[in-house]
């Protein structure tokens, strides 16, 4: 054969091998609701820097933040489509898919993030990841956005103060039962549609953490938050079944670890943000900030804390007691 054909050939052979190649590199889109901002936001990035330091070539995240690609409701059914591959919405999203993760809805249930952290570090939380599988989803961390806070356009101190309002809640059955306790008017809305909705006076008031009231502007059209406590903003970073287990064994072990160490950064980015945020707020001069006496927090929890027996059932005792565990 001549020379010039064997290296033709060679050179052929070369450039199908290398694109071969290309075409094994898995890529993972990560959709989200929340600015590049937020922890979340924060934390994706940093998922997809250190896929890219070391899965090279093999493994790539492209990351769409902000409800580009889907909402917390429609990115579900793309991660079971294949359509994206990773997502990490509120665990109070997942009520047709698992029951269990209403636990995190639970009002005054977790003290603060160290009891969070407590749990989800535990064995009943790590339990918990897989509460989902048998719908085709499985958890792979949780990610801290932190305590919510209460707003709306009036000053809301005791439980009273609620009643008859229109409060924007997450898609979840816990969280409406939350505000039916206060006599309040709960209504289930996507979160990219808040802000236009308070704005509009469609709702009067909303929960959501400090750094989602900020990224998100609700500060600029409520008159007046409650630092409430009340409850916790915990996020499942999640993926399809399907797509986890058909990962070669190699890069799964890989990806955990990278997936350990965002997460560990996610929660520090999440606790300096509750803070940071919060002053923000505050400096802002744009609304007024609430603090509970003693007495008045405790009315807040008594009001909502029957809660807690209506959906044991559905969330387990068991893990009620682990969390009460970790501090009350
Ligand atoms: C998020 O932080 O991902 C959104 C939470 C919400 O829907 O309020």
């Amino acid at each position: 054969m001549p020379l010039i054909r064997i290296f033709a050939a060679l050179v052929i052979c070369s450039l199908a091998f290398s694109q071969s190649l290309m075409a094994k590199e898995i890529v993972i889109k990560f959709s989200h609701v929340t600015t590049e901002k937020t922890p979340k936001g924060k934390a994706a990035k940093y998922l997809q820097e250190l896929v890219a330091q070391r899965l090279k070539g093999k493994v790539r995240i492209d990351v769409y933040p902000n409800s580009q690609l889907y909402n917390d409701k429609e990115v579900l059914k793309a991660l079971l489509l294949n359509d994206v591959q990773m997502a990490a919405p509120s665990l109070s999203k997942f009520g047709k898919f698992t029951k269990k993760w209403g636990l995190f809805d639970l009002p005054f249930l977790f003290k603060d993030d160290n009891a969070v952290a407590c749990f989800t570090n535990g064995p009943k939380g790590q339990a918990l990841l897989n509460a989902a599988n048998n719908k085709g989803l499985q958890g792979l961390g949780y990610w801290l956005n932190g305590m919510k806070q209460l707003s709306a356009n009036k000053p809301l101190i005791v439980p009273d103060d609620a009643k008859g309002e229109k409060f924007r809640i997450m898609s979840s059955d816990v969280l409406e039962a939350q505000f039916k306790a206060v006599n309040a008017n709960p209504q289930k809305m996507s979160f990219s549609e808040v802000y236009n909705a308070l704005s509009t006076g469609v709702i009067d008031g909303q929960e959501n953490t400090w750094s989602n009231i900020r990224t998100k502007k609700f500060f600029e059209v409520q008159s007046d938050f409650t630092e409430s406590n009340h409850g916790v903003l915990e996020y499942i970073l999640v993926t399809s079944t399907e797509f986890w287990n058909s990962l070669p064994k190699d890069i799964q072990t890989e990806l955990a670890a990278i997936i350990k160490e965002a997460t560990l950064k996610e929660t520090q980015w999440a606790l300096e943000a509750a803070q940071a945020d919060k002053e923000f707020i505050i400096a802002s001069g744009r609304t007024k900030i609430h603090t509970l006496t003693n007495d008045q927090a405790a009315l807040w929890a008594t009001a909502m804390k029957p809660v807690w027996k209506q959906f044991e059932g559905n969330v387990g005792k068991d893990n009620i007691d682990a969390v009460i565990q970790c501090g009350q």
